[in-house]
């Protein structure tokens, strides 16, 4: 088992490394009031612990429906699970009396230039995001959740994904075969997370509750896979910034290499339109706008004309969504990837901080 902990000062699934499977679930709370929304919130957590901290389900009887599926057998293993929970705009709109406690950045994401959004695949008043190395982990947990839950939220809509293993090494690949989240901030730095990925208390003009939780940016991307098979790796190269095999900048040979911005001595050299140079200029200044990027792939058969229908669920953590992500999105506007890239859905969300003990539940902060 990966042994991940459900309680602690933040949900376990932000700074995890991007599991092999997942699922992500935006709904829409149908309980009614605050109450009703607590008595949710309460459900979901209880639900979320005992899939996280796994063991025998509860035995209800003889004549009533098992408490579980079984879908994992007889015992749900510990720690193959992370959860992450996040709210939407839409949730602080007064159905529940929580206008006053919004999250101060959180709205509902606009039309970017050249994105082709469908509304009906965007937004909502909860995120819940699984992740697990099995898919079957995973389908559990959507089961499990939703069948706890039917008198409270209702699907909204849901992606599913996946991330490749090592090929043959380092960061996964996404579905234009580079290697992705490579220049990531480091995960294992406290010191870094608290000034990129955590939203504080108090700071910037946020309510007390949030400390400890994070700014979600999701995007649905699909790539236009036909048309990319077709460009020249070298001209593929130059529009990331970096080598498709190995995942080095253009002008080193290693994945983690550092890559070089100003002329560099052994005559390789990143285009200034480069995906990652754009996206991470490395200018004075520039430092904060770092996000914490955890991309999946998906795959979604076929569209009505026949054409593949593949492409990147692009998901970032920020401590501050204009600073960072909407910030680096605007740069990203005009890039040459544009053409072979299509956003389609998503939405911002606030992962809610970590649920702390076992009387504690998630986003009891907010009332
Ligand atoms: C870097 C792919 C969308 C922000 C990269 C890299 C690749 C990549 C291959 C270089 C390796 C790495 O460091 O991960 C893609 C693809 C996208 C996409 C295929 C769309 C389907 C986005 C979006 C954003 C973004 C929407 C943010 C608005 C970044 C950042 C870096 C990066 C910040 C790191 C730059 C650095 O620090 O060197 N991306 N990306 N990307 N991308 Fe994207």
């Amino acid at each position: 088992a990966a042994g991940y902990a459900f309680h602690g000062a933040h949900q376990a699934g932000v700074l995890a490394p991007v599991r092999r499977s997942t699922s992500l679930l935006a709904l829409d709370v149908t309980a009614v009031g605050a109450d009703g929304l607590q008595e949710l919130l309460q459900t979901i957590t209880e639900k979320l612990r005992f899939l996280a901290a796994g063991g025998t389900p509860q035995e209800l009887g003889i004549t009533a429906a098992p408490s579980d599926s079984g879908v994992l057998g007889p015992e749900v293993v510990a720690g193959d699970l992370t959860a992450t929970l996040a709210v939407g705009a839409s949730l602080f709109d007064g159905r529940f009396g929580l206008a006053s406690v919004k999250p101060s950045k959180l709205r509902t994401m606009e039309d970017f230039p050249n994105d082709a959004l469908d509304r009906t695949i965007c937004d909502g008043d909860l995120l819940l995001q699984f992740e697990a190395d099995d898919n079957d982990v995973v389908v559990h947990a959507v089961r499990e959740v939703l069948r706890a839950t039917r008198a409270g939220m209702q699907l909204r809509w849901r992606q599913d994904g996946f991330a490749s293993p090592p090929r043959p090494s380092g960061t996964p690949r996404n579905l234009m075969g580079f290697k992705d989240g490579t220049a990531n901030p480091d995960r294992t730095d406290a010191k870094l997370m608290s000034q990129l990925v955590w939203a504080h208390g108090g700071a910037n003009g946020e309510p007390a509750w949030v400390e400890g939780g994070s700014y979600l940016a999701v995007r649905k991307i699909r790539m236009l896979v036909e048309f990319w098979d077709r460009v020249g790796i070298e001209e593929q190269q130059q529009m990331f910034g970096r080598y498709k095999g190995s995942g080095a900048p253009l002008t080193g040979s290693k994945e983690f290499d550092d890559p070089h911005y100003e002329r560099d001595p052994n005559g390789g050299s990143i285009p200034l339109s480069a995906h990652m140079r754009v996206a991470n200029p490395r200018t004075p200044g520039t430092d904060n706008q770092r996000m914490l990027r955890r991309a999946f792939n998906y795959d979604g058969g076929i569209d009505a004309n026949g054409n593949l229908d593949q492409g990147s669920i692009f998901t970032a953590f920020n401590q501050d969504i204009e600073r960072q992500f909407v910030t680096v999105q605007k740069r990203l506007v005009d890039e040459p990837l544009v053409d072979y890239i299509s956003p389609v859905g998503g939405g911002y969300f606030f992962a809610l901080p970590g649920v702390k003990n076992a009387s504690d539940w998630l986003g009891k902060g907010m009332f």
